[in-house]
C-alpha cells in the first residue's frame, strides 16, 4: 500500500526519496511524488501517475541540492490515480504526504473554503487542516500538526515539511506505520524499515498517537497530549541481501525457491527431534494456562486467513477438547462473536500491518482474551500490541503474493498447537510424527521445488489461454487449494475459485465444460478414495483436470498430472502448495503480466 520516505541531513534529498521509494515500490502503487526545500525558500514538486521510472523521468529537468524533502507512493483510495491527486499535497507553505484514510475528510472540507483544492483526495484536506492552524502563526509546525490531528478521525502516517522551515520534518503515526532511520547528521523516515537499509540500520519506531520533529540531528517525540517520549533507538535486523533478487528474474520466485532456508529460520532452535517435541518461547504462555486452553480463534486476512484454516485441520487432529474457529479479520472485528473462556487468540500477519487484523487484535484484547501473534516483520504493529508471539522470521517478503510466509505460518501454528497438546499430556506417539515431519520438511520442500518446476513449465503451455480454473481438495488439501486459487487469481488474473471435493455436487459441477480446468490436490490418505470418486464425476462431465498427486501408481486418465515423490504424509498438502506457487507463477510469466506487482494490489493493506 502507500509508502512515505523523508530525509533530512547533509546529502541531496532527492537521491535518498527516489531510492527509498523504489524499495517500497513492492507495495503496490499507482503513482508517486516527491517534494525538496531549498534554503533560498523555493520548492520542488514533481509528481507523476504510474511508476516511478515516470518520476524519474520528470525529475531529469528538476534535480535540485536540496537538503530536506518528503516522498510517496500512492495507491488510490480517494481518487483516481493522476498527477493531480499524487502526494505531496500543498496548502500555503506545507507540503504533506499521507498514508491511511481521514474518515471525517467531507466534514473538514467544509470548514476549510478559503483552500482551492486540487485533488479529490482525503489527504489533501488534512494537508489544508494543518495548513489552516499554521497560517494562524501557531509556529512551530509540529503545533498545527497536532491540533489538525485532534479533530481527525480514521488513520494516518504522515510527514510535513514547510518552506517556513526548510530544516526539518514533522511526522505522525496513527495505525499506519513509521519509521524514523537515525544516520550520521542525517535522519531519515519511511513507511518501511527496508527502505532505509545502505543508510542506517539504527531505526526509532513510532507508535500510534505519536508526533516527531525531526532534523539532521535529532529527533524530538511527544504523543498528541505533549508528554515528552523517551526515543527507543533499535537495530534494523534485516539485510540488503534479502531485499534484492539474488539472480533471480522476478522475487516471487526466488521467494518461492527460498523456501527450504526460510522455514529453516523457522524452525530454528523450536524443534528438538530427539525428544520429539517443540518449544515455542515467544507466546509466554506458562504449561498451567497452557493446559487450561479450550478455544482458538485464529485471525487473519488472505493466504494468512488461509494459513490459519490449514493449520486448525492440524491442531484439530492431535488436541482433544480444544475448538478452534479461524475468521477473516475484516468481517469478525465487526461480528458479535462469543469468546469463551479460556481463548486464545492467534493473530496471523505476515506484514504486522494489516489494517482489518489490527483492528481484530485491538478488539479481542479489549475482550480480554489472550492474544499470540504470528508474525514475519520483526517490530511491525500487529508484533508489538499482541501479549507473546512467535515470529515466522522468513525474511523480507516482497513479492505482494505472499509464498514462503505461508509456509511458515502454518508451521507455526501448528508448532503452538503442539505446544498446547504437550502441555495437555497428548501421548508422544501422537505428536511424535508431526515433530519427524516438521524437522524434514526444509529438505523435502527443497526436493520438491526442484522435481515439480519442470513439470509445472511443460503444462503451463496448455493451460495458459484459460480465464477459468477450480481447486479441489479435501480435508487439510481443501484450504491449500483455497490458497492456490488465490495465488492464480491474484497473480496470473485467472477467475479461480476452490471447493472442497464433496461439495462439487452442491453446485459448483455445473461449471464442468471446456473454458474451465480442474486442479486436483489427491494426496494419500483416508479420503483418498473419495476423492478419486469427485475426480471421475469430473472426468465423466469432460473436465480439464490437472492432478497433482503422491500416489505412485496413478492412473486415472486425466488430462495431466504432476507427481510428487515425497513420503512426507501429514504435510503433503504443503509440499503441493509449492507446485500451487510455481503452476500461479508460470502462468503469469505466460500471460505477461507483471508477477511481482499486481495491478490493483498492495503488499500491506494498512487501510480498511
Ligand atoms: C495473498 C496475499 C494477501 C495477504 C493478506 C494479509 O498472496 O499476500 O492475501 O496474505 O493481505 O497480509 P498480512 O499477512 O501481511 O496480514
Amino acid at each position: 500500500m502507500c509508502g512515505i520516505v523523508g530525509y533530512v541531513g547533509k546529502e541531496k534529498a532527492q537521491d535518498f526519496l527516489i531510492s527509498g521509494l523504489k524499495r517500497l515500490e513492492y507495495r503496490g502503487y499507482d503513482s508517486a511524488g516527491i517534494v525538496t526545500l531549498g534554503e533560498d525558500g523555493k520548492d520542488t514538486l514533481v509528481r507523476a501517475k504510474g511508476k516511478i521510472v515516470n518520476l524519474e523521468d520528470k525529475l531529469k529537468h528538476n534535480k535540485t541540492a536540496d537538503r530536506v524533502g518528503i516522498g510517496h507512493t500512492r495507491w488510490a483510495t480517494h481518487g483516481e490515480p493522476s498527477e493531480k491527486n499524487a502526494h505531496p499535497h500543498r496548502a500555503g507553505d506545507l507540503f504533506l504526504v499521507h498514508n491511511g484514510i481521514i474518515e471525517n475528510y467531507k466534514e473538514l472540507k467544509k470548514e476549510l473554503s478559503d483552500h482551492k483544492f486540487e485533488s479529490e483526495t482525503d489527504s489533501e484536506v488534512l494537508a489544508a487542516l494543518i495548513n489552516s492552524f499554521y497560517e494562524d502563526g501557531k509556529y512551530p509546525l509540529v503545533n498545527a500538526v497536532v491540533q489538525a490531528l485532534k479533530l481527525v478521525k480514521g488513520t494516518y502516517g504522515i510527514a510535513v515539511v514547510s518552506k517556513k522551515n526548510p530544516n526539518e520534518v514533522v511526522v505522525a503515526r496513527s495505525g499506519s506505520p513509521l519509521v524514523i532511520g537515525v544516520g550520521h547528521d542525517e535522519t531519515l523516515i519511511a513507511s518501511d524499515a527496508s527502505a532505509l537499509l545502505g543508510h542506517t540500520k539504527q531505526a526509532i519506531y513510532l507508535n500510534d498517537g505519536e508526533v516527531a520533529t525531526v532534523t539532521a540531528n535529532s529527533v524530538d517525540i511527544k504523543t498528541l497530549n505533549a508528554e515528552p517520549v523517551s526515543a527507543k533507538v533499535e537495530k534494523i535486523e534485516t539485510n540488503l541481501a534479502a531485499i534484492q533478487k539474488g539472480g533471480y528474474e522476478h522475487f516471487l520466485l526466488k521467494e518461492i525457491m527460498e523456501q527450504p532456508d526460510s522455514l529453516t529460520e523457522t524452525l530454528r532452535g523450536r524443534v528438538n527431534l530427539e525428544e520429539g517435541i517443540v518449544h515455542l518461547g515467544g507466546p509466554g504462555i506458562p504449561e498451567a494456562e497452557l493446559r487450561k486452553i479450550k478455544h482458538l480463534v485464529i485471525v487473519g486476512c488472505g493466504t494468512a486467513y488461509h494459513a490459519g484454516l490449514l493449520a486448525s485441520y492440524y491442531i484439530e487432529k492431535f488436541t482433544p477438547g480444544i475448538t478452534i474457529e479461524t475468521v477473516i479479520a475484516s468481517e469478525y472485528r465487526y461480528r458479535q462473536a462469543y469468546v469463551p473462556e479460556d481463548s486464545v487468540a492467534l493473530i496471523v500477519s505476515q506484514s504486522g500491518e494489516t489494517a482489518d487484523t489490527l483492528a481484530c487484535l485491538r478488539e479481542i484484547k479489549k475482550r480480554g482474551v489472550r492474544t499470540v501473534g504470528i508474525v514475519n516483520a520483526i517490530g511491525s504493529t500487529i508484533a508489538r500490541e499482541v501479549d507473546g508471539g512467535t515470529y515466522v522470521h522468513v525474511g523480507p517478503e516482497i513479492s505482494v503474493a505472499s509464498t514462503k510466509a505461508f509456509t511458515s505460518q502454518v508451521i507455526a501454528m501448528v508448532m503452538f498447537g503442539l505446544t498446547i497438546a504437550q502441555a495437555k499430556g497428548v501421548k508422544h506417539s501422537i505428536l511424535k510424527p508431526y515433530v519427524t515431519e516438521i524437522a524434514r520438511l526444509p529438505e523435502e520442500i527443497g526436493k520438491t521445488l526442484k522435481e515439480s518446476e519442470k513439470a509445472v513449465k511443460d503444462i503451463v503451455k496448455k493451460y495458459a489461454d484459460y480465464e477459468h480454473g477450480i481447486y479441489l481438495g479435501r480435508d487439510t488439501a481443501y484450504p491449500t487449494a483455497m490458497e492456490g486459487a488465490l495465488k492464480l487469481k491474484e497473480i496470473a488474473y485467472v477467475d479461480a475459485n476452490a471447493y472442497a471435493f464433496g461439495e462439487l455436487k452442491h453446485g459448483p459441477l455445473a461449471l464442468i465444460d471446456d473454458r474451465f480446468f480442474e486442479f486436483a490436490l489427491l494426496n494419500k490418505g483416508e479420503l483418498y478414495d473419495k476423492a478419486v470418486s469427485n475426480v471421475q464425476e469430473v472426468l465423466a462431465r469432460g473436465g480439464h483436470i490437472i492432478a497433482v498427486t503422491n500416489v505412485e501408481k496413478f492412473d486415472l486418465a486425466v488430462e495431466s498430472v504432476i507427481k510428487i515423490s515425497s513420503d512426507i504424509e501429514l504435510f503433503m498438502p504443503l509440499l503441493m502448495n509449492l507446485v500451487s506457487q510455481l503452476f500461479a507463477y508460470y502462468m503469469t510469466i505466460a500471460k505477461g503480466y507483471d508477477v511481482d506487482q499486481p495491478r490493483n494490489l498492495a503488499k500491506s493493506v494498512t487501510v480498511e
